[in-house]
């Protein structure tokens, strides 16, 4: 046989492979979301996301050391409220003594160079799970806005280095924007969750902060998973608004909408590879029907590949010890 061009010459040994590799992980690529409860000395399995903890807020200090010492870069926080907290309001969402307020200032005081990303929607402050105010069974959208506003606020006052909006609400990016200059808080970043999806894959996280809706669905405001061309309608408008990065959420099932976006803007782009991504690892794995460590590192590259800049993974401690390995 003669061929002119044989591509297997390319894929012959491991340092080939390696010398030619297009895609890159490395640990500065992780956002480590990070699920805070109140008390102290608490460390609570998620059930759904095994080796996967909520944590109070002395435990949760301890694990931010432990993921910059590893080269973990930056934290996107989750508090989980009480029952007793939550109303129809966002009341304890602005609350400047709340759970997320004192977790965020806790985290800068003792690690001040790890980016602080908070998650900014009402879901875990609502009566009803949802991400806005509740009006007659609808999800209000410019009563909502005003209060992620204030919300964004005061995490900015808490020390926040990003904001990053997962409720979907329309005009959000430019009131939260409006309302960090007015504030003075000019080096405050947004991290839009610009195509967020109404997934099915989110149910692990909703029992990690207890945040399922009370009523219905959040198909009123995610979006559709039949729609390509409405994400970047979406992304392009969240950075006409401010949005210093954005995000495509779920990651796995979403990787064209993620090269989609990438080639759309000209800001980052961030993917979140979510609670039931990581699940369906877990549990495959534990079956022993697929190998955690290549599917965890399998998975994390293609969603680099598709053209993520950075990812929010719950793998991210994983992700690194196997690229150390
Ligand atoms: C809340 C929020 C959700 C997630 C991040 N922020 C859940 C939801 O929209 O119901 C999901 C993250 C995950 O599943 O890992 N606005």
């Amino acid at each position: 046989m003669y061929l002119q061009r044989r591509n297997r010459i390319l894929r012959q040994s491991p340092a080939i492979r390696s010398l030619i590799a297009e895609t890159l992980l490395t640990p500065s690529d992780f956002i480590a979301p990070i699920f805070i409860d109140e008390g102290e000395n608490v460390n609570t399995e998620i059930a759904s996301m095994p080796n996967y903890y909520r944590r109070s807020l002395d435990l949760t200090i301890k694990e931010v050391k432990e993921l910059y010492s590893m080269g973990i870069k930056s934290v996107l926080l989750f508090v989980k409220a009480k029952d007793e907290v939550k109303d129809n309001k966002g009341t304890e969402a602005v609350n400047p003594n709340g759970l997320m307020q004192r977790s965020i200032k806790a985290i800068k005081d003792a690690v001040p160079e790890m980016v602080v990303m908070t998650d900014v929607a009402l879901d875990p402050f609502s009566s009803y799970g949802h991400d806005g105010i509740v009006e007659n069974g609808e999800i209000v959208n410019d009563a909502t806005v005003e209060v992620l506003a204030q919300m964004s606020v005061s995490h900015a006052q808490a020390g926040a280095d990003f904001v990053a909006p997962s409720d979907m609400m329309d005009g959000r990016i430019a009131a939260i924007r409006e309302a960090l200059e007015h504030n003075g808080f000019t080096k405050t970043g947004i991290m839009a969750y610009s195509a967020k999806y109404a997934s099915c894959f989110y149910g692990p996280f909703r029992d990690a902060l207890d945040s399922a809706p009370g009523f219905g669905d959040k198909k009123t405001y995610q979006m559709d998973y039949a729609n390509r061309i409405e994400a970047v309608r979406e992304a392009v408008m969240d950075v006409e608004e401010g949005a210093d990065i954005v995000m495509v959420k779920p990651a796995l099932a979403y990787l064209d909408i993620i090269r989609e976006v990438k080639n759309a803007v000209d800001v980052p782009v961030s993917a979140y590879n979510i609670s039931g991504e990581y699940a369906m690892i877990k549990a495959a794995a534990k079956m022993g029907w697929i190998n955690e460590e290549k599917a965890i590192l399998e998975t994390l590259t293609s969603m680099k590949r598709a053209g993520a800049d950075l990812i929010a993974t719950y793998f991210a401690k994983d992700a690194v010890r196997l690229l150390n390995a």
